[in-house]
């Protein structure tokens, strides 16, 4: 069957853009495929080295809102990265073939050194963050890689220094295919792309009151500021949820009529709130079972990490024997 794996770093609970962009679709896949998702942990520590002690809770949050989304731990392993540390292994070998020029070119290095610019991230382990993804991938054989736009680079470079490896070492390692995620974007409550950075977003967890309030304060069409205004649903991000959350004939009846002044921004926020909330529901359902069951979550991530890392094991072993290095006892 053919492997899957993805991951995100240990973000705590998390929101509606995290959902439709990543989660959703994680949900599907695990149907089809073998699939690994995986929380990466030591990624995380490449921008915030500094200071780890949250990071425990963060990914016990985010795992309850992964089962809550509908990951299965019958279908798909799901495990941290630290607790499988033949990635870390991998790691050093690849970091050994890939050329810098490779890494100072990956686009999100650059950008991500000006937005952190605060932060010390001067570091070894900052420039090698896509050689650690490209050990995650590899060490599993995955051959699909389900990730949004901007982490295509980062699977490309897999590619590269897998081929690198393979023609140094002889073929033990399989080049992945990144899976492109359709891109969603969600607008949050002031407009702006939904992120947990602008303090704008509606939490998987929120209560069914607490998304009708957030909703309510949500910025509307900035022209429309009477009722009998005519609005513009396409430049309205209430409107934009709608598209991504609403039936397509109760969504285009809502756009003719706001076009129309016939529905009201508070009427058109209500249905939006409902829609959502109907959405939401079983994710609350199986998000309240989870989070009263931490010891439950530990399990799971404690049985995801074994499975991977005999899977892991399995790869290294042909890898060090490839390279000539020692296998030791394990
Ligand atoms: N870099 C990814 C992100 O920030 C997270 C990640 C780490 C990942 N290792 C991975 C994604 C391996 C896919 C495959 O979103
Ligand atoms: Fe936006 Fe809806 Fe108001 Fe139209 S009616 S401006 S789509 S909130």
């Amino acid at each position: 069957m053919t492997r899957v794996l993805s991951g995100m770093q240990p973000s705590g609970a998390l929101h509606l853009g995290n959902w439709k962009g990543a989660l959703e679709n994680w949900v599907r896949l695990q149907e089809q495929y073998e699939s690994y998702f995986m929380v990466a942990d030591w990624h995380a520590l490449t921008s915030r080295y500094h200071d780890t002690r949250d990071i425990p809770e963060l990914i016990r949050a985010m795992v309850v809102d992964w089962l809550a989304g509908g990951l299965d731990p019958r279908r798909a392993i799901i495990f941290v990265q630290s607790a499988v540390p033949h990635h870390a292994e991998l790691h050093l070998l690849f970091s050994m073939v890939t050329p810098l020029g490779w890494l100072e070119r990956v686009p999100s290095y650059k950008e991500k050194l000006r937005e952190l610019a605060h932060r010390d991230i001067h570091t070894y382990g900052f420039l090698g963050y896509p050689v650690l993804q490209a050990a995650d991938i590899a060490i599993y054989r995955a051959e699909l890689v389900p990730v949004g736009q901007d982490q295509v680079p980062h699977v490309e470079l897999t590619r590269e220094i897998v081929r690198r490896f393979n023609s140094i070492y002889g073929p033990v390692l399989a080049e992945p295919d990144a899976l492109l995620t359709e891109a969603k974007v969600l607008p949050g409550l002031d407009g702006k792309k939904m992120s947990k950075s602008y303090g704008n977003t509606i939490g998987l967890g929120d209560s069914a009151e607490e998304v009708a309030d957030k909703i309510r304060t949500m910025v509307t069409d900035p022209a429309r500021i009477r009722r009998s205004d005519p609005g513009h649903p396409e430049i309205c991000p209430v409107f934009h949820l709608h598209q991504v959350f609403t039936p397509a004939a109760e969504r285009l009846d809502i756009g003719e009529r706001c076009r129309r002044a016939e529905i009201g921004c508070v009427q058109c926020k209500s249905r939006l709130a409902a829609t959502l909330n109907a959405d939401l529901a079983p994710v609350r359902e199986r998000r309240a079972f989870w989070s009263h069951r931490p010891r439950e979550v530990d399990e799971i991530l404690v049985q995801g990490a074994e499975r991977a890392a005999v899977d892991a094991e399995e790869t290294m072993a042909r890898v060090r024997a490839a390279a000539h290095l020692q296998a030791g006892r394990r």
